[in-house]
């Protein structure tokens, strides 16, 4: 695991909107992995400034969602899926057609996703967040390492923290969610962790190993894993020990 701590969020939510741009300029069909949550949606707009200065294009990617919440009409203004069209889609000129969303209107949606998965070719560089309960996409603490893409059950701290996106605080229960071997299988992972209510799970994330009550430490042996860091989300850590 790569760790950067950056000395400001600003300087944090660059490194990320700069990998990614970097990464279309090795690879420009590149297929990319998107996190959603308050924490990346600086980084989609900065991806949107570093692109107007540059001769780069989003045009010939492919997207994919990590995660999605069951039970919601088409459309509903709290998903996953109309927050990729209000901070990606629209501001980054893109096609709805360059994204997979996690197909949660239809049947089978597990192996639907992940049979779309495949046929990509697997995504070159997954985005992620981390919620403060140490959950990445909505694997939730008892996830299991090899877990593919499924529904699961939301946790109460999870409904907590994010019950303030929905009208009236009605948050779906479930969601369809990457599983944490699905996102294993990414080539590279980049993982922004701001503020301090992330200073806890990334303390823990990095005092523990493959531990299933933070499924972000499944992930700390992958071969490209990169985790961001601002100074508030590293307040807990010494990385000088
Ligand atoms: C959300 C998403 C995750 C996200 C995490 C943190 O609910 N399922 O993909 O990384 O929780 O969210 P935030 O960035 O709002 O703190």
């Amino acid at each position: 695991m790569r760790i950067i701590q950056c000395q400001s969020k600003e300087e944090a939510i660059k490194y990320v909107s700069t990998l990614v741009i970097e990464k279309i300029e090795s690879k420009p069909n590149a297929v990319i992995g998107l996190a959603t949550g308050r924490t990346m949606i600086p980084v989609y707009a900065d991806m949107k400034i570093l692109l107007e200065k540059s001769h780069y294009s989003f045009k010939k990617c492919f997207f994919f969602m990590l995660d999605e919440y069951m039970g919601l009409p088409e459309n509903h203004p709290s998903s996953f899926k109309d927050y990729i069209r209000t901070h990606v889609i629209k501001p980054l000129g893109l096609l709805e057609s360059q994204f997979a969303f996690p197909p949660v209107h239809s049947e089978g949606p597990e192996l639907h996703y992940e049979q779309v998965l495949k046929e990509s070719g697997g995504v070159d560089l997954q985005l992620l967040g981390i919620g403060g309960n140490g959950h990445v996409g909505f694997n939730e603490p008892g996830s299991l390492k090899n877990s593919r893409t499924r529904i699961v059950r939301l946790t109460p701290e999870t409904l907590k923290a994010n019950a303030d996106q929905f009208v009236d605080n009605q948050i779906p229960t479930e969601a369809l969610s990457m599983g944490i071997g699905t996102i294993y299988e990414s080539k590279s992972l980049v993982m922004l962790a701001t503020g301090k209510s992330k200073a806890d799970a990334i303390k823990y994330l990095m005092n523990h190993h493959d531990d299933p009550s933070c499924p972000a430490t499944f992930l700390k042996d992958h071969p490209h894993f990169t985790l961001v860091l601002d100074p508030e989300a590293a307040s807990k850590i010494n990385l000088n020990i």
